[in-house]
């Protein structure tokens, strides 16, 4: 398994390659995705992103006006993220910091993580969810993307072509680790042969597997949703079949006991 440092250089690398400061279509679709299913739609609350990238699905939010701590330890990402903080109705708060060790003030009506859920082992996501249960404020809620193993082990091998702001081309090979259950995504510069091949791999669960999960977290499923916002109904696995992940909406199951 990767040391965090690796992680952290990964993403870091892959902004400084693919980063951009600004706010597309897809990040209002994910926005009005995560704002749909979490049922806040329209609602101006508290919120926490987990690994937030260029901070653009934060920004979108915070034009609803939330207010959002947006955190990533990827400095080139965070610095994109600070692009955005002005001029908003709510308030974007972004900060370079590691979500397993960062000190937060307060509690979250939201807590969302999209993309990037699975980095590291079975325990490190366990230690995550334990963080977001005692992030969460009452009655809040958490939605975590959680990649889809029957959609990632169907891309084992299958390659495609990226352009870079700089025009630089890099190809995008996936591999499927069955035994670990993992998506393994590696870049390589096809106009730098020299440069270094990238990769990072993320953990996939099944519904079932991510349930495991959460059992000593004091957290609980409320609904299970495909990333395109399509309830997952129990027994119906079918949504699933082409989605690259799933959306797990998760509340506090210890708060009245
Ligand atoms: C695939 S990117 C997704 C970014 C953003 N959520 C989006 O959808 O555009 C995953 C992000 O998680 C961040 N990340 C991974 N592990 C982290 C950690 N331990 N602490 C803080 N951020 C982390 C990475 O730096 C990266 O920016």
């Amino acid at each position: 398994m990767r040391e965090l440092h690796e992680i952290q250089t990964y993403y870091e690398n892959q902004t400084r390659t693919f980063g951009r400061a600004e706010i597309t279509r897809d990040h209002r679709r994910i926005a009005r995705v995560i704002t749909t299913v979490s049922g806040l739609s329209g609602v101006r609350c508290d919120a926490l992103e987990l690994g937030c990238g260029n901070g653009a699905v934060a920004a979108v939010l915070v034009d609803q006006g939330m207010v959002v701590t947006a955190v990533d330890f990827n400095g080139p990402a965070v610095e994109i993220a600070k692009t955005f903080e002005s001029t908003r109705r709510g308030r974007l708060i972004p900060m370079q910091a590691d979500f397993y060790t960062v000190v937060l003030p307060g509690h979250f009506d939201l807590i969302y993580y999209w993309d990037g859920f699975g980095v590291g082992t079975d325990e490190d996501q366990v230690k995550l969810l334990s963080r977001v249960k005692n992030w969460l404020a009452p009655d809040g809620v958490a939605v975590i993307d959680v990649f889809n193993p029957f959609y990632w082990s169907q891309q084992h091998g299958s390659s495609s072509v990226y352009e870079a702001p700089n025009g630089e081309k890099w190809k995008r090979q996936l591999e499927f680790d069955f035994q670990e259950s993992r998506m393994v995504d590696c870049w390589t510069s096809l106009d730098n042969p020299a440069a270094e091949t990238r990769s990072q791999s993320l953990r996939c669960y099944s519904p079932a597997n991510f349930s495991m999960l959460l059992t000593s977290t004091g957290l609980a499923i409320r609904d299970l949703y495909t990333s395109d916002g399509l309830k997952i109904t129990e027994g119906d696995a079918s949504p699933l079949r082409e989605r690259t992940s799933f959306l797990a909406v998760l509340e506090d199951c210890m708060e009245s006991s």
